[in-house]
């Protein structure tokens, strides 16, 4: 089913002379004329996007000469806009701006006539620069109001080859007029070729059932994790915003992979010789924490320290990946400087996102009850470069330490972990979180909680056992949120095991509202099943159409107000 969706759509928006993101190659583009004969490079805007939301409004290869909807960016624009053949991305026309006389110079695309004001539109366009440099993409509009407004889109990695740019996702506010796609950036010639404007429809979610925020509102926060991707469904938009909305982890794009900048690292070190200072960039989370300040929602920080998804060269001398491991105490340096780079930062761009919890250190004990093993995760899955410089678990400690000196006030401190109900492994994690709390350094645990219905009735953990480590967890005396909540069902299984699941999920649902008084938010991962990480397990409450499973209605039924 999910193949032919995805069949339908490539054959729908390759009839319109374009290439969408479905893991497709372009290679059988067909080359003509002066075509470049390196592999062209498809960019990963993040978009994804359901053949029931196709609407075409616009698209155009060129190769019937017409360009009556493009013009040069302003009169006074020195800039020719012309059909060329000279470069084609398939077929043997493109559209090329020549003559530009700096940055700004280029062509636009008028929306006049294809999209409307307080409509949401995803354009594909391949574009290419004659040089080096890379091409920006951009929306301008006069907003309701008469301002001037601009913005980015999107800028393509460099220039001297096609870039196939799928999906992008914009919006035309409300009340907004003379809105135009511009393309600019560096001052040679700017082709586009093959450029696809879909309009995405109102959004397709259930309205008429109960909302989750709402039916555990007195009991804990209920929120979910998600990327800039899901930002670019309006129907995604509208499940989380009925369902979800009193609590937003970033899925990926706060953890150290993403804010940990190594070039501006590296620039820094080589000005100033200094190289305990790492430096930090919000710019891939910006999408969702825009969207969080924009709506009002509480985000859950995660996650600051990690095995895992973190640069190898944090952790080596002269920030060389392939170099020395550093020491311990250039280590702790780094790590200081690094929390307060990220807090400091993340508060100065976001003075007033409630960033209420964070997964201060994620993962660090096994399910034997010791620490991970010492070395390079991104060599060896599993294996911990913060136990390789400190030997042992003791930079936990030091992690808690800078955080609590660093975080916003009301940013509550978390260890955060998977298989959290295995004994070993909730033994050490009691054991450390005793001493962090008579440290005061700590204020709760994250139950990931990635749960599984296997065949049958058997799932694992049992709600028994999971209730058992709830129980113990609870003796702390620090608060519990469940962080990362779903329950696959036997992989690719259609809808048999629904029933179960949600038999499951009430069951684990109850135990956590058992303990309501201790567990301040539940947290899934993910919207719906399609954009989970364990998709082929289903493992949420809601299917690919946005509608609600069994699992959904189970666990409300003892709830509803
Ligand atoms: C762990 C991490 C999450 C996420 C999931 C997989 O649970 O804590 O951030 O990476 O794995 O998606």
């Amino acid at each position: 089913m999910i193949k032919k969706f995805l069949i339908v759509l490539c054959s729908l928006l390759c009839s319109a002379c374009m290439l969408a993101s479905c893991g497709q190659s372009d290679s059988s583009s067909g080359a003509q004329g002066g075509q470049q004969s390196e592999e062209d490079i498809n960019e990963d805007t993040g978009g994804t996007i359901s053949v029931n939301d196709i609407k075409i409004v616009f698209s155009g290869d060129f190769e019937d000469g017409n360009i009556s909807a493009y013009s040069k960016r302003s009169s006074e624009d020195a800039a020719a806009i012309a059909v060329s053949e000279e470069f084609a991305k398939g077929g043997k026309k493109s559209l090329c701006a020549s003559g530009r006389s700096g940055e700004k110079s280029g062509p636009v695309l008028k929306l006049e006539g294809i999209g409307e004001a307080g409509k949401d539109y995803c354009l594909s366009v391949a574009v290419m620069q004659r040089d080096r440099s890379p091409v920006t993409i951009g929306l301008e509009y006069t907003d309701k109001d008469g301002a001037a407004k601009s913005e980015t889109l999107f800028t393509t990695k460099e220039g001297g080859r096609w870039h196939n740019v799928n999906l992008l996702a914009f919006s035309l506010p409300e009340g907004s007029k003379d809105s135009c796609i511009f393309f600019e950036g560096g001052s040679s010639d700017i082709f586009i070729d093959n450029v696809t404007i879909v309009e995405l429809p109102s959004a397709n979610i259930e309205t008429d059932i109960e909302s989750l925020c709402e039916v555990f509102k007195d009991d804990f926060k209920v929120g979910t994790a998600i990327t800039p991707a899901d930002l670019q469904s309006r129907s995604t938009v509208a499940l989380l915003e009925k369902h979800f909305n009193a609590s937003i982890t970033v899925g990926n794009e706060l953890k150290p992979d993403y804010v940990l900048d190594g070039a501006a690292t590296a620039a820094y070190y080589k000005e100033t010789g200094d190289d305990e200072h790492p430096q930090v960039t919000f710019d891939k989370a910006k999408p969702v924490l825009d969207y969080a300040r924009s709506k009002n929602i509480p985000v859950r920080v995660h996650t600051l320290v990690w095995h895992s998804q973190t640069p190898s060269w944090f952790f080596k001398e002269g920030y060389d990946p392939a170099g020395n491991w550093v020491s311990k105490e250039k280590m702790t340096a780094r790590l200081e400087n690094y929390i307060k780079a990220y807090f400091e930062k993340l508060v100065e761009l976001y003075p007033d996102i409630n960033f209420y919890a964070c997964d201060v250190v994620n993962e660090a004990w096994m399910e034997n009850g010791k620490p991970r093993k010492a070395g390079d995760n991104k060599v060896h899955e599993g294996e911990s470069a913060w136990v390789k410089v400190y030997g042992d678990n003791s930079f936990i400690e030091l992690a808690f330490t800078f955080a609590r000196k660093y975080a916003p006030e009301g940013c509550k401190l978390y260890y955060n972990d998977y298989n959290e109900y295995m004994d070993g492994k909730l033994n050490a994690i009691l054991k450390m979180a005793k001493d962090l709390k008579d440290k005061g350094i700590i204020d709760g645990i994250g139950m990931q909680s990635h749960l599984d219905v296997r065949k049958g009735t058997d799932a694992f953990p049992s709600v028994d056992m999971y209730k058992k480590a709830l129980g113990r967890y609870s003796e702390l005396g620090l608060d519990i949120q469940i962080t990362e909540l779903d329950a696959t069902v036997p992989d690719n299984s259609g809808e048999q095991y629904f029933e179960a699941q949600a038999e499951y999920y009430k069951g684990i649902v109850n135990a956590v509202y058992e303990y309501k008084d201790k567990v301040s938010a539940l947290i899934f991962w993910g919207l719906s099943d399609d954009k989970s990480w364990r998709a082929s397990g289903q493992p949420l409450l809601f299917d690919r159409n946005n509608m609600a499973k069994p699992a959904f209605y189970s666990i409300i039924e003892d709830h509803k107000k």
